[in-house]
């Protein structure tokens, strides 16, 4: 989703800011600009337009001794893409200039409460913030007028704003949506996500929501302050150092981020099972163990592909751990809770941890006094600090929109999170994890196999991908893969209840994929394929080797019934992975999806 850069110092500004634009390209936009200080006019440009970062590089210039710029990667929510909606915007007189990630729910009254004389320039939320600072500071300091706008801002913000008569200095605010500084001899990097800040910070700041910033040369050197809402100073956050491993950002040969990411399963989840070991075993910490002591019931929250890892949470917490649990989507729960036990405990998964229907739930839940765990990718991310505790998943970062190695993630991390609290399950999980790691390992390199299946086998519009039990929420998440990055329209279905309805859409050659990994549910779900097939669908079959029969199309080497969502998912992100291809659509970065979905 949006994404925002502003960088001052002594690096060229606009290429600090346009490859950290390019860095967060992943998170999906649909038009970008910049802003910057170009001293041989002596005024700021702004160059902006639907379309890629590298355009805005490409077709502008930039003079090498720049030293101040914004800019914005933007994801539709107010106005269609196009250049007038696209960021940096300017208040009416042109003093001020904003880029801004988030939502502002209170934006018309605003306008009608303070803004009746401005003329507005686009159909965004973001300018009625710009013009309410030019408004304020009419009578009052650029800052106080920060503070007062931001005052009346109902929603989520981060921001940054420059006031075009002063050439020194970046202002920011942080509210709900996620802002970082980076920091360096040479300069100051503000963004929404630290990858932003690679090559041009060594260390890094996390900031807490309600923080004004004020960014500025001071002589030769660059500082940051913090203030928060009401103008007193805060000491400055915990220093990170910028040493995470920048491999991780190349595509390592691969064509495409996804397939990268596929592959690197089986090595996700040795690092899991090494970073979770203790005596020889798989556990999480006493602390999180204390969490759940006496618990009455676990809530999994989340959304998209989590919500789906989520589902056979369910299964492990259920069947490992013996404790009763629910699961929802996070932007149903936020605004529609059920009737909670008293001792429940929330499970909050998100790769991102930026989710915001996702902290819409945390923020509601911790206001009611329940624990909260989050299970992410980013370990500083907002929901693995503000829940009372963490796991990560280390699956690395993860580029490609369509979540695959993250998905793995999470379900190992929620393996080790049953079994850790169980307590007479036969499960081994350090055996049955490093033969899933293996199984895995080799449906990878069959990826080829899949290609042809692929070109045999998924055409037209339609798809459908059917299952029971365990295999019924894979199904689900092999048609979210496949739909996010192919668009043909797919639908994950229990195997039973094609014939409730869904058979209707049946007809010739339609690909039906079963998903057959549990022994006890084979012969049904074979039945109802047998109904698609009477009916002319395209059958394929997705099975281990102790539920293969004849001659299904794709046999996975057998692991534990429970974990065999690790292994069954593969062939489906491949297959979705290779349809892309053959269609030649955008693989990492399909239409209309952003990575970090940060607003509501
Ligand atoms: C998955 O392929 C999607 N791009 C999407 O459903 C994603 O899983 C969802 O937006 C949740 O993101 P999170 O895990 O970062 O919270």
């Amino acid at each position: 989703m949006c994404g925002i850069v502003g960088y001052i110092g002594q690096e060229k500004a606009s290429d600090v800011v346009i490859k950290g634009l390019e860095r967060l390209e992943y998170r999906g936009y649909d038009s970008c600009g910049i802003t910057f200080y170009n001293p041989e006019e002596s005024k700021f440009i702004t160059n902006k337009d639907t379309g890629r970062v590298a355009k805005l590089l490409n077709d502008n210039h930039y003079p090498d001794n720049n030293h101040l710029a914004i800019g914005h990667t933007r994801w539709a929510t107010h106005g269609v893409a196009n250049h007038q909606n696209t960021h940096p915007h300017y208040s009416m007189s042109e003093r001020f200039v904003i880029v801004h990630n988030g939502v502002i729910d209170n934006h018309k009254e605003l306008t009608f409460k303070y803004l009746h004389d401005y003329e507005f320039r686009s159909e965004t939320d973001t300018e009625v913030i710009v013009n309410l600072i030019e408004e304020f500071a009419k009578k009052i300091s650029v800052v106080e007028a920060i503070r007062k706008t931001i005052s009346l801002l109902d929603g989520s913000y981060a921001l940054l704003v420059i006031d075009t008569n002063d050439t020194d200095r970046i202002y920011a605010v942080k509210n709900k949506s996620p802002l970082l500084i980076g920091e360096s001899d040479k300069g100051i990097v503000l963004g929404s996500d630290v990858l932003a800040f690679v090559n041009y910070a060594d260390y890094y700041y996390l900031l807490e929501d309600n923080s004004v910033i004020t960014v500025e040369r001071i002589k030769d050197k660059f500082v940051f302050e913090i203030f928060d809402t009401i103008g007193l100073k805060i000491g400055k956050p915990e220093k990170h150092p910028m040493d995470f491993v920048t491999d991780e950002l190349d595509k390592a040969g691969f064509e495409h981020y996804m397939l990268k990411e596929i592959s690197e399963q089986p090595t996700v989840v040795r690092k899991i099972m090494s970073e979770y070991m203790v005596d020889n075993k798989l556990r999480v910490s006493p602390d999180i163990k204390a969490m759940f002591h006496q618990v009455e019931r676990v809530y999994i929250l989340a959304a998209g592909t989590s919500y789906h890892a989520g589902l056979i949470g369910k299964i492990y917490f259920e069947e490992i751990a013996k404790i009763p649990a629910e699961v929802f989507i996070a932007s149903e729960f936020a605004y529609n809770e059920p009737l909670i036990e008293p001792k429940s405990v929330f499970v909050l998964i998100s790769q991102s941890g930026e989710t915001a229907d996702l902290r819409a739930c945390l923020m509601n839940v911790k206001e009611q006094g329940f624990k909260t765990l989050s299970i992410t990718n980013v370990p500083t991310s907002t929901l693995a600090r503000e829940a009372d505790a963490t796991l990560n998943i280390y699956a690395g970062t993860e580029i490609a929109v369509a979540s695959t190695k993250a998905y793995v993630g999470e379900l190992a991390v929620l393996a080790i999170l049953a079994r850790s609290l169980s307590i007479q399950h036969s499960l081994d999980l350090v055996y049955e994890m490093s033969r899933a790691a293996v199984a895995m390992e080799n449906i990878v390199d069959k990826r080829d196999y899949i290609h042809e299946v692929v070109q045999q086998t998924i055409k037209g519009e339609h798809c459908f991908y059917i299952g029971r039990g365990i295999d019924y929420f894979v199904a689900l998440e092999a048609a979210l893969k496949l739909k996010e990055i192919t668009y043909i329209h797919t639908d994950g279905l229990a195997a039973g209840e094609l014939k409730h309805g869904p058979m209707a859409l049946i007809e010739k050659d339609v690909p039906v994929i079963a998903i057959i990994s549990q022994d006890h549910i084979n012969n049904n779900t074979r039945s109802n394929l047998e109904e698609a097939k009477a009916r002319e669908a395209k059958p394929l079959v997705i099975s281990l080797e102790n539920t293969s029969k004849g001659n299904d199309d794709i046999v996975l080497m057998d692991v534990h019934r429970l974990l065999s969502p690790l292994i069954t998912i593969i062939p489906a992100q491949l297959i979705a992975y290779y349809k892309a291809l053959d269609l030649g659509v955008d693989i990492d970065k399909p239409r209309n999806l952003a990575k970090s979905a940060t607003v509501e």
